[in-house]
């Protein structure tokens, strides 16, 4: 069975392209190598022993996307992962990610109407929560006010793909809202590649603990939790990958009980930002050059998931712990390293 992954040589993208062919799935990804790389198959080969077919293409060009369905009449799925990412940056270029982000997902959609039977994924965000009035976060709480431009290509794009779906007969779709995803493959064959400066927290410890950063910048340890730092919910990158397989079957074998469903991707545990480095300490054995400064604009104080629905009804739970993800996480930027 033919899977489309848009961004499949991404981070989160390369990981569910090896557990999907792994499941036997036959894979065409596509990905415009803007924020990714061609080497990453040499990776998804040398973990699952096959090479996906790839084809470099912008999705913003919509020609091409019409053009590549028509090649591939016989693509039974979509995991639509192609998008920008950066907070920052979208909110210095709010058309580029509205472009990036909800132009290439309209143009997907409408090539998706077109067919008898589609079935869609989603990569959406906990950001839609903003500051959830309720720990853990379930699926029914609200979505607030968008804090940047990316965030709200998230928002825009489940609805825009609720509302298709509403009217759309032969449409199955299913987002999924990540809440911090982390590490590498165990193999340390693919991981994360953060191009500059890393945003993130995890890869800016790793890149600490390697010696290619200074110091860690703590952003604030006044908020209102259990050691004064942000919890948030830290969810390994293979489990992550192996949700999208069953948000795919479930769709498959027609199990949805309604044609556009959200589901919630995370541990159900809250970790602080010093227990994030605790855990880097404990599985590098290496003392991190850490310190607190002001909070970050735009911060939230607390988000982890109620997973009850993605356990119950999607049948999937997270099984790695914070530090076996920390030491994928390690091993991948300690091998990056000393290639590099
Ligand atoms: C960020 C984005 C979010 C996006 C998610 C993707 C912001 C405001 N939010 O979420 O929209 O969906 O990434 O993974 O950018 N921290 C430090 N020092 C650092 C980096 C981070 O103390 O150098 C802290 C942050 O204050 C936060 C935690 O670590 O409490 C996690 O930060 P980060 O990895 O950037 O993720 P989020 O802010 O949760």
């Amino acid at each position: 069975m033919k899977i489309l992954v848009t961004g499949g040589l991404g981070f989160i993208g390369s990981h569910t392209v090896v557990e999907l062919q792994n499941e036997g799935f036959e894979v065409v990804i596509i990905d415009d190598c803007s924020n990714s790389s061609e080497e990453v198959l040499k990776g998804i080969t040398a973990i699952s022993g096959k090479t996906p077919i790839f084809e470099k293409i912008d999705l913003k060009e919509k020609e091409s996307v019409s053009d590549f369905f028509k090649r591939h009449d016989d693509i039974q799925g979509v995991i639509h992962f192609a998008a920008s990412k950066a907070v920052g940056e979208s909110v210095e270029k709010p058309l580029l990610y509205y472009e990036n982000n909800i132009a290439t997902l309209v143009y997907l959609l409408k090539e998706l109407s077109n067919k008898d039977n589609s079935n869609f994924i989603f990569s959406s965000s906990c950001t839609v929560y903003g500051q959830a009035d309720k720990m853990p976060i379930t699926e029914d709480a609200p979505v607030k006010p968008a804090e940047s431009p990316y965030g709200n290509t998230k928002q825009i794009g489940e609805e825009i793909i609720r509302e298709t779906c509403k009217v759309t007969d032969g449409l199955n779709a299913i987002a999924l809202r990540y809440f911090n995803p982390m590490g590498a493959h165990p193999s340390a064959e693919i991981g994360e590649l953060p191009i500059g400066v890393p945003q993130n927290l995890v890869p800016f410890i790793t890149q600490t603990g390697v010696g290619l950063r200074q110091e860690l910048s703590v952003f604030g340890d006044d908020y209102p939790t259990s050691d004064g730092t942000c919890v948030r919910d830290y969810i390994y990158v293979v489990d992550l990958a192996k949700a999208h397989v069953q948000a795919l079957q479930r769709l498959l074998e027609r199990k949805n009980s309604e044609n556009y469903e959200v589901f919630n991707l995370g541990t159900g545990k809250g970790s602080s930002v010093l227990e994030v480095i605790h855990s880097f300490e404990n599985v590098s054995g290496e003392k991190l050059n850490y310190k607190i400064v002001d909070r970050r604009a735009g911060d939230i104080t607390e988000a982890y998931a109620d997973t009850t629905k993605a356990n119950e009804v999607l049948g999937w739970k997270a099984q790695y712990s914070l530090d076996e993800a920390m030491k994928s996480a390690w091993d991948w930027e300690q091998k990056i390293r000393s290639q590099s």
